[in-house]
């Protein structure tokens, strides 16, 4: 069989890493998490207190910093020059200002080059915003996630919820939207479906229903 690269882009919390991580496991494909990424150098930044603005600073902290990903087990560790960020990426402090750090040019230039070589032997399966379009142009499979802000949420909502993370629905709401616009109306590659992504609207599909379309959409190569 092929050895394929797997591209899932979309909207904030429209179910991308859940579903990339079980088409991943049931491909015996690696899973990168780009979003882990911007946020683990959005972390570090606000650690250093640098202006998010502040382009330069942002791609000199990015050039000495080491974001990697630890596959040992079922759950995928994310290391920021070598220390485990995981929980700490996913903070609301975090959250609501990646998008900052992501708007720049030179800062996704950098993130670019390092994600294309993660994908450079195919056997990944990797979410973003700019996956289809930017990062593996050419990714055998493409799709592109959509549901309702409601449905999206609802669902990250949850999520925190398990995670024992605090959780109010409407400010999910408003964070999603203000997230999605600033990702939409960037010109540094913004999130738009690529041409030739398959696009698939979420909102009433399980994720085994989700998982099982990209899964067919890979065996069909
Ligand atoms: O996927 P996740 O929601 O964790 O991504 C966090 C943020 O990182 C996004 O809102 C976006 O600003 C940025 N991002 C990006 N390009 C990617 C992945 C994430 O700009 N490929």
């Amino acid at each position: 069989k092929k050895d394929i690269a797997i591209a899932i882009d979309g909207p904030a919390a429209a179910g991308k890493s859940t579903v990339a991580k079980i088409v991943a496991k049931k491909l015996a494909y690696v899973y990168i998490d780009t979003g882990a990424m911007y946020r683990a150098l959005t972390y570090k930044a606000l650690h250093n207190e640098l202006d998010l603005e502040d382009e330069e600073s942002l791609v000199q902290l990015l050039l000495k910093t080491d974001i990697s990903f630890d596959h040992s087990d079922d759950s995928q560790i994310v290391l920021l020059d070598g220390q485990d960020v995981t929980r700490d990426i996913r903070s609301q402090n975090v959250t609501s200002q990646v998008s900052i750090v992501a708007k720049h040019k030179k800062v996704r230039e950098e993130m670019v080059n390092r994600q294309k070589k993660l994908a450079q032997n195919r056997r990944v399966v990797m979410d973003g915003r700019d996956i289809g379009t930017h990062v593996i142009p050419d990714a055998e499979v493409k799709v592109f996630l959509i549901a309702t802000v409601e449905e999206r949420a609802m669902r990250r909502h949850k999520e925190n919820i398990d995670k024992g993370f605090p959780s109010d629905i409407e400010q999910l709401k408003k964070e999603i939207e203000k997230r999605d616009q600033l990702d939409s109306e960037r010109e540094a590659s913004p999130l738009v479906k690529a041409w030739d992504a398959i696009e698939i609207d979420t909102t009433s599909l399980s994720i085994e229903q989700v998982a099982e379309k990209i899964f067919l959409l890979a065996s069909e190569i």
